[in-house]
């Protein structure tokens, strides 16, 4: 049995999601002689550290009833640089401004040679080719299909499943928030600003939501696709964004007298990264709704490849850092 060493620097909705998966999977883990031993759990306010292995299942009461997993007033970046372990599973805060805390914690990781496995696509944005760089210095492995389309398989189906092919192009839905805002003013004839309260209300759309509808959030995750995808050096000066603020419910209409419907569509290929409102026809496989994510892979050989999956989630985000898990160990 392979004991890996983990640490889980943030415990947020992710990190507890990815608590509450370990914990689930305990077995399933062993039965592929991987034994997941977490010997930190951070959020803002400090840790609980373990060395011989953290009571998860305390931890996920300990964060529900006093808001923190706080035993000891240590940081993250101190865990990662003074405690000996292999893996640290980053879910703090995404920042696009300055990778945060994320940017410094993957740096961190890599410089004490241990792997990273993260859902904060803030730092990949910003510094992919120096995170890539520092991880390459110190021979670690760095996965983050978490970062892209939350369950839905998109990285690693591309290097993996689809190795050998040359990717032409990527497209799809990539923001859940923004997907659920068209489907709903559509299906309730109702206004932009009317379905983006009901979506805070709902919890779909956060407090400051232009970061969703504005696009950004889908340009991040083009930049990561660019770069991890298409060899290319792309920052989001690259992308070229609209947003979904201005539809208005006689456009989504008018597109469904013909046919179509309008999504908010990133697209990334060697020439360009755009993120725009597009006219989909409604049968196409583009055309998903509510929440849901959807990406379609052009390939050389294989052709067009069409994953849908969800997006956003503690469960779902949880299963892509799982795997991810999975595919560094189980290879050595
Ligand atoms: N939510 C999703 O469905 C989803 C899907 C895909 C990717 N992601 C990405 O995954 C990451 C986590 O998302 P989330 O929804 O779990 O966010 P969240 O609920 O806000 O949780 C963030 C966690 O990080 C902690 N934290 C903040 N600053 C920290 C620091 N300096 N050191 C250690 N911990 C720190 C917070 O501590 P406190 O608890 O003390 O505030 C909290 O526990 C983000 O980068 C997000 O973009 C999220």
């Amino acid at each position: 049995m392979k004991t890996i060493c983990t640490s889980i620097i943030g415990f947020g909705a992710i990190g507890q999601g990815v608590a509450e998966v370990l914990l689930s999977k305990k077995e399933y883990l062993e039965s592929l002689d991987l034994d997941v031993r977490v010997i930190a759990v951070v959020d803002s306010r400090g840790a609980t550290i373990d060395p011989a292995g953290v009571d998860l299942a305390a931890c996920l009461t300990r964060k529900r009833e006093t808001g923190t997993v706080a035993l000891e007033k240590i940081s993250g970046l101190e865990v990662i640089k003074t405690l000996d372990h292999e893996l640290v599973i980053e879910t703090t805060p995404t920042n696009i401004e300055t990778g945060g805390a994320g940017l410094l914690n993957m740096m961190a990781a890599f410089e004490t040679g241990k792997d990273v496995v993260t859902s904060n696509k803030g730092p990949l944005t910003l510094k992919y080719r120096e995170l890539q760089k520092a991880a390459k210095a110190s021979g670690s492995k760095f996965r983050f299909e978490a970062t892209v389309g939350g369950s839905m398989p998109v990285i690693n189906l591309v290097n993996e499943v689809l190795a050998g092919n040359e990717v032409r192009s990527i497209k799809g839905i990539l923001n859940g928030t923004c997907n659920y805002i068209l489907s709903r003013m559509l299906e309730e004839k109702a206004s932009y600003t009317d379905i983006l309260a009901e979506s805070m209300e709902l919890g779909i759309a956060e407090t400051d939501p232009s970061y969703d509808v504005e696009g950004i959030d889908t340009a991040c995750k083009l930049v990561i696709l660019a770069n991890a995808l298409f060899g290319l050096e792309a920052t989001y000066k690259d992308v070229e964004v609209t947003g979904i603020t201005k539809i208005t419910p006689d456009a989504l209409e008018m597109a469904r007298e013909n046919g179509y419907v309008i999504k908010l569509i990133g697209e990334v290929s060697r020439e360009r990264l755009l993120v725009a409102p597009r006219l989909v026809p409604i049968n196409h496989p583009l055309a998903v709704g509510g929440t849901l994510n959807v990406a379609s892979v052009e390939t050389e050989l294989a052709g067009e490849i069409t994953v849908t999956g969800k997006g956003a989630g503690p469960i779902e985000t949880a299963s892509a850092v799982l795997s991810d898990l999975i595919s560094i160990y189980r290879e050595c």
